[in-house]
């Protein structure tokens, strides 16, 4: 199904009213439905899961060290939305099919709250996970301001809760961020992208059965999923008209297993002043920006002295990533049209300089990690991704010490490039550098082929998303803490996740 582009103009999620606030606390109610949504004018309205009644769900917007409040409830049907791969670790028949839990990706949260994958609930809390221990979350955002997002983790079944809509934007602010006079209020604008594709009928599509359907089993799960359509805040190929000023876009790459390289097909440059973690020492100009999912750039772009024109947003990264095919690059996202009269003078400005970024040091590490990604083949015949060699159920292996600093190298055998998460906590990227993988299969030892790489210019600021190229070891430097307990480090391709590229890990006293 082929449908007409720029045809709908760009929704912006509605920002989400606290039920009440006293002296010490906010609190949000946050509930899960099932409703239909126009996602195209070409399409029937089609049935998605959403926050609030709500895709993407409302924008969560606190301000640093807010303490916070928010409870989560189900109210969805009992049947999924798409099809559930039963034989997936987490979503086997013991389990109600349809559960949930909500993850703030990127926040640093007591780990009660963090929404680990096996905490789920189902409608009315009936029924919980092994590992649920409270109805109502609690957020103390002790961080500065940042773009994060909330999402579903629930085991096995992340990627289909998500891709049903279960995903929206969670902003911090702070004082310091407001002194920078950036374009704000109806100048600042999220963009969740995602790809999806479509039935005849206008409902979601998701794959029944991987390409080589494996006989016996009714439903599968994939190695990848790609669209073949870009939806920008639940909508396929909008445009956005704005007036010849600056903007500031929050760019969220809110997709199962797609990759974007964003680009403007006028030339301008894009500049980026944060990464996952808030502002970056200075904004830099890029032509391209580089997105695997789950990452975010905190960009301005200037449309001063482009009145009347029409610009696309244009993505260029193939599918997978890095060496997919080029028939699977979906190249449009959207237009802006730069059609508004100027309301006022332009008085925002894009800085010079926004803050520090304290460099971490190696010799401030007091253990180092070697972790592989890699790639098997399950009984079925399927492709199934490790971390370290371990499925989900494996043993906790990972125990970092509170206040202390590790360094993680992330040692990719796989063909595929992979965004790698850690909940809890942000890092930064060290350097990635080339090694020999077959040396490293047979022997263990890395055999470094090429010379050490520094992270990209829009990686030098705090990050909670790492992506891990093929044939490299990308090294991250971290402190854990400041809470203790159990989290998750992940791929943040949503089918990898949910296929045992996922690990529990453990901060200890
Ligand atoms: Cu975006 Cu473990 O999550
Ligand atoms: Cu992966």
């Amino acid at each position: 199904m082929i449908l007409s582009k720029f045809v709908n103009e760009l929704p912006i999620p509605p920002v989400l009213k606290p039920r009440r606030k006293d002296q010490f606390h906010t609190y949000y109610k946050v509930n899960m439905t099932e409703f239909k949504q126009s996602l195209h004018s070409e399409l029937n309205d089609t049935k998605v899961w959403g926050y609030e009644g709500s895709y993407p769900g409302p924008t969560i917007e606190v301000e640093s060290g807010e303490k916070v409040v928010i409870k989560w409830t189900n109210n969805l049907p009992a049947k999924h939305l798409l099809s559930v791969d039963y034989t997936v670790h987490g979503a086997h028949l013991d389990v109600p099919e349809v559960r949930t839990v909500v993850h703030v990706h990127g926040a640093s949260v007591e780990p009660e709250s963090d929404g680990y994958p096996e905490a789920w609930f189902t409608r009315g809390f009936k029924q919980v996970g092994p590992y649920f221990r409270k109805k109502v979350y609690q957020y103390d955002n002790n961080m500065q301001a940042c773009t994060l997002w909330y999402h579903d983790h629930t085991l096995g079944i992340t990627r289909l809760n998500i891709y049903a809509g279960l995903a929206g934007f969670y902003l911090i602010r702070d004082h310091r961020e407001r002194l920078l006079n950036l374009p704000c209020g109806q100048y600042e604008i999220p963009l969740i992208i995602q790809d999806k594709s479509f039935n005849e009928d206008g409902s979601l599509f998701y794959p029944r059965q991987p390409e080589k359907p494996v006989p016996q089993l009714e439903t599968s799960i994939v190695p990848e999923f790609f669209g073949d359509t870009i939806l920008v805040n639940g909508k396929v190929w909008p445009f956005l008209n704005v007036e010849p000023r600056k903007y500031r876009f929050r760019l969220l790459n809110g997709s199962n297993s797609r990759f974007y390289r964003f680009k403007l097909d006028s030339g301008q440059l894009i500049y980026q002043i944060g990464t996952d973690g808030g502002l970056m020492e200075y904004p830099i100009g890029m032509k391209e920006i580089i997105l695997a999912p789950a990452e975010r750039a905190d960009v301005i772009i200037d449309f001063t002295n482009f009145e009347g024109k029409n610009i696309i947003l244009k993505n260029g990264a193939p599918a997978p990533f890095p060496d997919g095919e080029p028939e699977n690059v979906v190249d449009t996202v959207m237009e802006i049209r730069v059609t508004l009269p100027l309301l006022s003078i332009d008085t925002s400005v894009i800085p010079s300089y926004m803050k520090p970024f304290p460099k971490m040091s190696e010799q401030s590490a007091s253990k180092e990690r070697h972790l592989t990604l890699d790639e098997k083949t399950d009984k079925y015949g399927r492709e199934i991704m490790l971390l370290d060699g371990k499925g989900w159920g494996a043993p906790i292996t990972e125990y970092p010490k509170v206040g202390s600093t590790e360094v993680w190298y992330l040692i990719n055998l796989t063909d595929d490039s992979h965004p790698i998460h850690i909940h809890l906590i942000h890092f930064q990227v060290l350097d990635r550098r080339a090694f020999n993988v077959e040396i490293y299969k047979k022997e263990r030892v890395i055999q470094y082929t090429g010379p050490l790489m520094p992270p990209e210019p829009q990686e030098r600021g705090w990050k909670d998303t790492v992506n891990a190229n093929p044939n490299e070891v990308t090294r991250i430097i971290m402190t854990f803490g400041p809470y203790t307990g159990l989290y998750v480090w992940h791929c943040h391709m949503l089918e990898h996740e949910d296929y045992e590229m996922m690990r529990p890990y453990i901060v200890i006293r």
